[in-house]
Formats: structure tokens, sequence, C-alpha cells
């Protein structure tokens, strides 16, 4: 069934949206493998489990042609030295793109081809970042005292591939570095005919 014409407000204080029907929460025990200091990870995990990253969605029909849109909240803090953060993907149909709105906080969005190309957008409220269709991307909040907001938009027919980065992780990884982020390689990345 397409889609009625509809509307809703984001608070221009905090960013979040006055209503949404879908509710993503990530936790630091949803995020094995992703951090590069496994030590910190587990040792953090002992302790707590704290919320990474919130996804507010109006859920769509996922024909093509529509735009699904939403907004998600990555949460300051750090494993290791390795900042909060998103479990990026891929589009299941790889040659979709995707539009991102930043409302609030300091960050950045990491990206990557399956052929290892890799950028990386600062974003700042009012930055509107592009990843272009084939882009792996991951939104990293490298603000330690505030949430990182974003306004997403892809076609609804896109699909999430989870799996390519749980297994190989982006080849850069955003560390703090007294107080500043800084862009690393990451040492277990493979390139492509590695792998
Ligand atoms: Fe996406």
């Amino acid at each position: 069934m397409p889609q009625q014409p509809s509307s809703f407000i984001l608070s221009m204080t905090d960013g979040l949206p006055d209503r949404f029907d879908h509710h993503t929460t990530r936790y630091l025990s949803a995020m094995r493998g992703q951090f590069i200091d496994q030590k910190a990870y587990q040792e953090r995990l002992t302790k707590e489990d704290p919320l990474l990253y919130d996804v507010f969605e109006i859920k769509l029909s996922e024909m093509p042609g529509e735009l699904q849109h939403g907004v998600s909240v990555i949460h300051p803090g750090k494993v290791g030295d390795e900042y909060f953060m998103t479990k990026g993907h891929f589009h299941l149909v790889l040659d979709t793109a995707e539009v991102y709105y930043c409302l609030r906080g300091d960050g950045v969005m990491v990206m990557e081809t399956p052929e290892g190309d890799w950028s990386v957008e600062e974003m700042h409220p009012g930055t509107v970042v592009y990843v272009p269709p084939r882009w792996a991307h991951r939104s990293v909040n490298v603000n330690l005292e505030s949430d990182l907001v974003l306004f997403f938009v892809y076609p609804s027919n896109a699909g999430h591939d989870y799996g390519s980065i749980e297994q190989q992780g982006f080849r850069k990884l955003i560390l703090d570095r007294d107080g500043r982020y800084e862009i690393v390689d990451n040492p277990n990345w493979l390139p492509p005919d590695l792998r």
C-alpha cells in the first residue's frame, strides 16, 4: 500500500521527533567485536551495559519509491579510546544512497566502498552528509559531553547488510587522542583481495 501524506515535528531544542512508531535501542552488549579494544569492551561490559544509540522511525511501506526517514541519537562515551558509534552497514540494495542532516552535537560519518575506498565527513549542527550508492556508513559521536542527533532519509527498499562490517570492521577507526578525534588505520582490516 502506498503511504498517505504525513508530517511530524523535529524539536528545535533536542532534535527528537514528536511522534514515531518504531524505536530501536542498541546497547554495548550488541556491539561485540566492533570496538578495537576488546579488553576495554569486556571490562566495561562486566560492570554495565550502557545504551550506545537510539533510532526513531516512522514505519513506512518498503515499496520502491518510498523514502524511509527518522532520527538517530548516538550517546556520548568511549570504549577504550574509541568513541561510541553505530554498528554501520551497507545497504542490501547496494545501489541506494542516504542523506543525513546533523541537528545536534559533533560527529563524523565514516564511509567505505566494497573496494576499500574510504571517506570521513565531519558533522556539526546544520551539516548535510550525502552517502552515495555503494558506500557503507557509520556515525560516530566525537563529543563526549553531548548526544549526536541525526535526521536521515533513504530509499525504503534499501535494506541493511550489517554482516560485512561485523566481520571486517571499517578501514578507519575514530579514536580520542588527548581530547580530539583522530582517524586511524584499523589493524584488523584486510583489502578485498586478501579476505
Ligand atoms: Fe543506511
